[in-house]
């Protein structure tokens, strides 16, 4: 696909549980789309000059980050995550223009129920799963912490279980997952929710003006619901 700098291209989630609120919202601002067919991956702007990418949420930093798309709708924590990954390198410069209050949850450190937590400091010399090895080490570092970082895609929950490691560090949102794996939260490493990313680079062309009245479009919409 060819890049024309007189349309705007939006990265959002094809499934999950970003793609319908965020799709509500764009329509709430008054962006419409050829297609609603979620089986489209591309979907052109009717009557505007935004179009849609539907990919899987992981994706979307880099995308971003490569100029591939022009702006992402993706959880604060996919983004913090990529942009620690990307730090040093030609594609650095990925940042959060606004926060859209739906996707809420946090990226939280859990253990064993029947474990005693007394702190931070009970993870020393022990191994912690994760899909966010480059958050869990930060925080790691600024704890002051030396634990090894077991990094898994998915299903984080059973790493334990499997005796693949001692704690978990994966989102939270209602708890039930923990739950339902006899795991407790023991600290909270990040708030996450949905957010707008972009560069922290203009475009320098039509791109910008385009932004701005997304922006704007969006904000509205925001201000509405508050
Ligand atoms: C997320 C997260 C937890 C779960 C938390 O997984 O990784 O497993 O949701 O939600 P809860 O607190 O409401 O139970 P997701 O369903 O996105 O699947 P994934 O881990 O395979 O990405
Ligand atoms: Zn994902
Ligand atoms: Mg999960």
């Amino acid at each position: 696909m060819s890049r024309p700098a007189d349309r705007l291209r939006v990265a959002m989630q094809k499934s999950g549980r970003l793609s319908d609120p965020a799709r509500n919202l764009l329509k709430q601002a008054g962006f419409q789309f050829r297609s609603s067919d979620k089986d489209q991956l591309f979907c052109y702007g009717d009557g505007c000059a935004v179009d849609l990418v539907l990919v899987r949420d992981d994706d979307i930093p880099q995308l971003i980050a490569e100029n591939v798309c022009d702006l992402g709708i993706v959880g604060r924590n996919v983004l913090q995550e990529k942009a620690l990954e990307l730090r040093g390198t030609a594609h650095a410069g990925l940042q959060e223009l606004m926060p859209l209050a739906f996707g809420g949850c946090r990226l939280s450190l859990a253990v064993p129920n029947g474990l005693d937590w007394r702190g931070p400091s009970d993870l020393d010399g022990r191994r912690i799963a994760t899909s966010y090895p480059e958050l869990l080490g930060e925080y790691l570092q600024q704890q002051g912490i030396g634990a090894e970082i077991v990094a898994l895609k998915g299903s984080v929950e059973i790493a334990i279980k499997l005796g693949k490691a001692d704690a978990i560090c994966d989102l939270v949102s209602s708890g039930a997952t923990l739950v339902a794996n006899g795991l407790k939260e023991t600290e909270i490493l990040l708030q996450s929710e949905a957010v707008l990313a972009c560069q922290n680079t203009p475009f320098g062309d039509g791109r910008d003006a385009l932004l701005a009245d997304f922006l704007a479009r969006i904000d509205g919409v925001m201000k509405v619901q508050a």
